[in-house]
């Protein structure tokens, strides 16, 4: 009997801060942890996803290994067989199943995903360096915002457009059925369910279909959905593409740095340490981060602190806590034996080719390109 399998995908774009290390890093490696015994995990990087929106392709390398980095950093086990890191463009399965389930895809049901719709704002509101330098040759100077406004669409690529199928595929050829995500990802779930369902009755049940989202939730217990805010605008969550770093707390900020961000911290004028995200969203965020670095439950922290009246004293108790944090974490982080990193990825991909190439083949044969026997 084959184990179940818990499968989860962290994108490799950019620097993580403190609200994804505790907010998805952390928990995905416990959740790994814990249900090795019974299951199979998969924690892979996404690295076809990473350029569905532009980025500094030379970095792209030096940055899957950095996020691989902070996972073992952060207590993911290597030495573990039913624990599979792996890089997606080393499953060559998910990007051919993708064309297969491409052409069983509406246009309209991919256009309907909030994802692509907030993404490709985005992409059209920043036109890169290339699209600005293509118009600066091509038309007046670059003063022509018709002109660059049609190009960044172009920008607004087909990838982006059918990256829920290939994320589909992450998902399928490993007949996962257990997929932690955030809530934004939470449709492009139910759309792997979609189309794994559509498969399955034009062809011969050929996919295990994924449990829905609110099962997903039951099975993970995660309710509650931690967000930690921007500590210099706490009515915004912490975010990589934040417009400032003042109030985002990288994983790699020297704690000298991250403990000034901290005392900067915006706050109130109550002067009273309690746990109130609509009055006090800047104090509240501040206790929840203690509560996370001390790994104690946010009611007994806020307890500790309730009542305190000297802000300043506050914030110095919770920048000296991110202090001791980063400064252990970079340690562990510098520790890091790479040969160990890219010997599970040459485990885990070995693993993933054999698993996911079953999956394709049986693909293959319903849908005609390979014959039967
Ligand atoms: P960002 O907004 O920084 O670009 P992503 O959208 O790439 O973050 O999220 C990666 C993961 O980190 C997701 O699972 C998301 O739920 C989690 N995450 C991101 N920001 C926070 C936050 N401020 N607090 C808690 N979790 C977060
Ligand atoms: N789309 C996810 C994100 O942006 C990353 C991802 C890609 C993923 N493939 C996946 C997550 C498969 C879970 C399962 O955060």
């Amino acid at each position: 009997m084959t184990k179940p399998v818990i499968l989860t995908g962290i994108r490799a774009n950019n620097d993580l801060h403190i609200g994804n290390y505790f907010g998805a890093m952390l928990p995905t490696i416990e959740m790994a942890k814990k249900h090795t015994d019974g299951c199979q995990v998969n924690l892979f990087i996404p690295d076809l996803h990473s350029f569905t929106t532009p980025i500094d392709h030379d970095n792209l390398q030096d940055q899957i290994m950095h996020n691989a980095r902070l996972f073992v950093a952060s207590g993911l086990p290597l030495d573990n067989d039913d624990i599979l890191i792996y890089r997606q463009s080393y499953v060559p399965a998910h990007s051919e199943l993708t064309w297969i389930l491409d052409c069983f895809t509406g246009m309209g049901e991919m256009s309907r995903m909030t994802q692509f719709k907030d993404k490709s704002k985005q992409v059209e509101a920043t036109p890169d360096e290339h699209v600005k330098e293509v118009s600066r040759e091509l038309f007046d100077g670059g003063k022509s915002t018709l002109m660059l406004d049609k190009l960044s669409q172009e920008r607004v690529t087909v990838g982006l457009f059918n990256y829920p199928v290939l994320m589909a595929c992450d998902i399928l050829l490993y007949g996962a059925q257990y997929v932690p995500v955030g809530d934004d990802q939470s449709q492009h779930l139910e759309f792997t369910r979609d189309i794994a369902g559509r498969m399955n009755k034009k062809f011969d049940n050929v996919f295990t279909v994924p449990y829905e989202v609110s099962k997903q939730h039951e099975f993970f217990g995660k309710g509650q959905g931690l967000r930690i805010m921007d500590l210099a605008d706490p009515t915004k969550k912490m975010s990589k593409s934040a417009d400032s770093d003042k109030g985002v707390i990288f994983l790699t900020d020297e704690p000298d740095v991250a403990a000034k961000k901290i005392m900067s911290a915006t706050t109130d004028d109550l002067a009273n340490v309690s746990y109130n995200p609509i009055e006090q969203p800047g104090v509240s965020n501040l206790l929840q981060i203690l509560a996370l670095l001390r790994g104690q439950p946010l009611d007994e922290v806020e307890a500790d602190c309730k009542g305190q009246s000297n802000y300043g004293e506050f914030k110095r108790m919770v920048a000296d806590e991110m202090t001791n944090f980063l400064t252990a974490f970079q340690a562990k982080l510098a520790d890091v034996d790479d040969t160990a990193i890219h010997s599970a990825f040459k485990r885990s991909e070995a693993r993933a080719n054999e698993q996911a190439n079953r999956t394709l083949h049986r693909v293959q044969q319903a849908v005609g390109l390979r014959s039967k026997d």
